[in-house]
């Protein structure tokens, strides 16, 4: 397959959690032939710590503070990448801006019940504790206008992995021929 010409710039998953913005992320810069790079990755990497130490021990505040550090430091690298943003990455006003900024902005969405399903195992979601239904669909509730804010394209991510990269790239290819 040839790499679509999306640019020289980054491509960004945003979405609420449990809907692949990972495992899309790491299929697509394979088939773009590009480095990915993960937003909660690389505060691990950073700190030596889990987003769910982080979350226990420093508060859900700090975590945010090292989230917007770290998503300026991997938008402002010069190798255009796909980044995948973790959900709450958009919270911050000053990410929002970056984002719009950072190159093809890519909103993976998917019903409720799909991320319910999808986070039912994994540690590094202490906010879905308790109640992963209501808080999801809480969540979904408060941000979707946050990621139709910075996206600049929707996909559906409903379907399997291979579905979901393919209708990224068709989408960045007729971006890309506009
Ligand atoms: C969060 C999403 C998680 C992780 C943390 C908080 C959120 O990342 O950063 O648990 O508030 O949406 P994923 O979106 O990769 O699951």
């Amino acid at each position: 397959m040839n790499a679509p010409a999306a640019g020289s710039r980054h491509v960004v998953l945003v979405g609420m959690m449990g809907v692949g913005k990972s495992t899309v992320g790491r299929a697509l810069a394979r088939a773009m032939d590009r480095t990915f790079c993960d937003s909660d990755d690389e505060i691990v990497a950073r700190t030596g710590r889990s987003v769910a130490e982080i979350f226990a021990a420093d508060g859900e505040p700090a975590f945010r503070a090292l989230e917007i550090e770290v998503m300026a430091d991997l938008l402002d690298r010069d190798e255009p990448s796909v980044i995948a943003a973790a959900g709450g990455a958009v919270l911050a006003e000053a990410t929002r801006q970056r984002l719009r900024r950072a190159g093809t902005v890519v909103w993976l969405s998917a019903p409720v019940q799909t991320l319910v399903d999808r986070t039912a195992s994994g540690a590094h979601r202490p906010a879905l504790a308790d109640d992963p239904a209501g808080t999801l669909t809480r969540l979904s509730a408060e941000r979707d206008a946050l990621y139709a804010e910075v996206a600049d394209l929707r996909i559906d991510a409903t379907d399997s992995v291979d579905v979901v990269v393919d209708a990224v790239l068709a989408a960045l290819v007729e971006g890309a021929d506009r």
